[in-house]
């Protein structure tokens, strides 16, 4: 078959399919751009079946751009807590004041001004521009250049500029313009439910006697990325300090993973730490200074796979005598029973939920 037949194939085949297997959710045919750009943002890097609720819950509380806007940190990050990739909360709430001060409050309809925002990159602005505006502009992502390199037989890694531009290009030919909304969701969903990266079933797959990946058994090795990610090993030795109804919170600040997030006063080492080794550690004297103390206890270790690192943590709990000084600015006293009010990185929710299963709440 001729590469533009092909084409015309693919798009033609992926509405009819998309016509008869459209999922009910609930940014479907959203045209409120604030709404759309609330969901792609949820949806980056998330599942749907995880993201729902919380675009739902972003929905109800802050129902217009300008109710964001007026939130505090706190609050918004707070909403955001479990799913993961937290820039992506500080860049929403970045972008909703510079709408409400700058904008007007005005979300911008052009492709060029929303691409211009603070965490929206080529997927999330050619997805706003389609399903708000009905611009003609394709979205490429994982999902696409999934399907792409399979039904095309593209070979070309995806991580290179080279590849890049490859299905740029591709996937620029294939939108149908005239109905770029309807294309783009339909991608999407197709990448999501039917060409999915293990064990698709290509028995029913509508594309299936022209996809040059199931006719040369390429399925499990498209796409091809030509750099695996090497994560990076950290160990973090967590102090839990308890005093009377009180447990020290630590604000994170640094330039580092979790910004604005809070844990506990940290002891990062090259690996868990014995007690023997944690009582001599430097930052662990530094932060104790001349506290009379007791180690209760050390929890078993946690584990937390980022993109491009894998946390163990373990969590010592340590009652104190009296109040720890607080010669740290970043951390602070809460009552425990106050401790839902903050954000915490998975690792340290996974934490509190094993220690309330074995009702050992402090
Ligand atoms: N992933 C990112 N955006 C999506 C959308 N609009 N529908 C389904 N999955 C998505």
């Amino acid at each position: 078959m001729k590469e533009a037949v092909k084409q015309k194939f693919f798009t033609k085949n992926l509405l009819v399919w998309f016509d008869k297997n459209d999922r009910p959710l609930p940014w479907k045919g959203e045209k409120n751009p604030y709404y759309v750009w609330l969901s792609e943002i949820i949806l980056q890097q998330t599942r749907v079946e995880q993201g729902l609720p919380y675009f739902e819950k972003f929905k109800a509380t802050f129902p217009t751009v300008l109710d964001l806007a007026k939130a505090p940190a706190d609050q918004v990050m707070k909403l955001w807590e479990g799913l993961g990739y937290y820039s992506r909360a500080r860049n929403l709430h970045f972008t909703a004041k510079f709408i409400a001060t700058e904008l007007n409050g005005v979300f911008p309809n052009t492709h060029t001004a929303i691409l211009g925002l603070k965490g929206v990159g080529p997927y999330t602005a050619a997805a706003i521009a389609s399903f708000a505006f009905g611009l003609p502009h394709a979205v490429v992502d994982g999902n696409v250049f999934r399907v792409l390199s399979r039904v095309f037989g593209i070979e070309t890694p995806i991580d290179t500029t080279l590849g890049k531009k490859e299905f740029n290009k591709l996937a620029d030919a294939l939108l149908a313009k005239d109905k770029a909304a309807m294309y783009n969701q339909a991608i999407m969903d197709f990448g999501a439910t039917q060409c999915t990266p293990a064990n698709p079933n290509c028995t029913i797959c509508p594309m299936q006697k022209h996809c040059t990946a199931f006719s040369k058994k390429l399925i499990s090795t498209l796409p091809i990325k030509s750099k695996k990610i090497k994560k990076r090993d950290r160990f973090f030795n967590y102090l839990v300090f308890k005093h009377a109804d009180t447990i020290v919170l630590n604000k994170r600040q640094q330039k580092d993973i979790w910004l604005n997030l809070y844990d506990f006063p940290l002891v990062e080492a090259s690996s868990l730490l014995s007690e023997e080794a944690l009582l001599q550690d430097e930052v662990f004297q530094k932060i104790i200074g001349t506290q009379s103390f007791t180690i209760k206890k050390a929890s078993k270790p946690f584990k937390q796979l980022l993109t491009h690192q894998k946390i163990v943590a373990i969590f010592w709990e340590i009652e104190l005598k009296s109040a720890l000084p607080v010669n740290d600015s970043s951390f602070f006293e809460v009552k425990q029973k106050n401790i839902n009010n903050f954000a915490f990185p998975k690792i340290v929710d996974l934490y509190f939920k094993d220690k309330s299963l074995y009702l050992e709440l402090f």
